[in-house]
């Protein structure tokens, strides 16, 4: 079994995965396929058996759905870039590292304008939790003011380069590493004044249907920022806004306000969850019904 994990990790857009994300994955695909299980263990996990090869191959493609997309091709040129920075040359070379994660890359000519429109809703909040955030949390420059942030994502890996990049940059950061899927208990520890959920329930989504519901009653948070994409992966389609029609509702049924904005490739849902004041909470709902 040990080394069907190696194996499925050996390919270069998934090796910062974490084992313990492809231990679970392979527990649920053998929940599902036991006679495969039962075959596997009596070819003794040879690797030029069918099975084997179909469990790597199924398992690869869950993987790739949920991180592997999003990796460039040259991906692990991040860190020869980042131990490069220096005071005058710190925004060329975060922008070229930006460019390595797909949807950092689409937001790179946006980030002032999404965050000018963002703050002129929220304020400038203290503590950013940015969940399942990729390579964004290199966007802190762009931010206009100097919060404490958080980041949090499913590869280990992922995190301890963006540890040393607050580090590098003297940001007051720290790193925990949450899958959103399996261990949404752990936000009940992380409290924070502003949660950034960019781009992600597209993905936890595809692999637990409604986990996204869940998931914002859980943030321990003031204020929910949630993004999506308006093109597909490819880049060829432009995905409908009443796509989105689900999340929506939620917020409605939830009695969450919110507002939206958008830039050319990506729409934002500005989520309160929590009112100060009684005069607050009506101002808000008066805005946006
Ligand atoms: C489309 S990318 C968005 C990245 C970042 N939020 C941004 O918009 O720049 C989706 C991210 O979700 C992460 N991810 C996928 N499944 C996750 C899970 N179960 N828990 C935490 N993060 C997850 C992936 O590693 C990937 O970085």
């Amino acid at each position: 079994m040990e080394s069907l994990v190696q194996d499925i990790l050996s390919k270069k857009e998934l090796k910062n995965l974490d084992k313990k994300l492809v231990e679970e994955e392979l527990e649920k695909y053998f929940e599902r396929n036991r006679k495969m299980r039962a075959v596997l263990v009596n070819k003794g996990f040879n690797k030029r058996s069918k099975e084997y090869k179909t469990v790597t191959k199924d398992i690869r493609k869950t993987l790739r759905e949920i991180y592997g997309v999003f990796i460039q091709k040259n991906y692990s040129r991040r860190e020869k870039l980042l131990s490069k920075i220096k005071k005058e040359n710190k925004e060329e070379t975060i922008k070229q590292i930006l460019l390595l994660h797909q949807s950092t890359k689409e937001r790179l000519q946006y980030y002032k304008e999404i965050y000018k429109k963002l703050f002129k809703i929220t304020g400038k909040q203290k503590t950013i939790l940015d969940l399942a955030c990729g390579l964004n949390p290199l966007s802190y420059f762009w931010l206009g003011y100097k919060p404490k942030y958080i980041a949090s994502e499913i590869s280990s890996k992922d995190l301890e380069f963006i540890q040393e990049f607050f580090k590098k940059t003297a940001i007051s950061g720290k790193t925990i590493q949450i899958d959103l899927v399996t261990e949404q208990k752990k936000l009940k520890s992380v409290k924070a004044d502003i949660c950034f959920l960019f781009k992600a329930l597209d993905s936890l989504e595809a692999r637990k249907k409604n986990i996204s519901k869940t998931l914002i009653e859980e943030v321990n948070a003031k204020w929910i920022v949630i993004s999506f994409s308006k093109i597909s992966l490819g880049g060829k389609k432009n995905i409908q806004k009443s796509k989105r029609n689900w999340i929506t509702n939620f917020l409605k049924s939830k009695n969450y306000y919110y507002r939206e904005f958008e830039v050319p490739n990506e729409h934002f849902l500005v989520v309160k969850k929590k009112f100060s004041t009684r005069k607050n909470h009506k101002v808000f709902k008066r805005d946006n019904f």
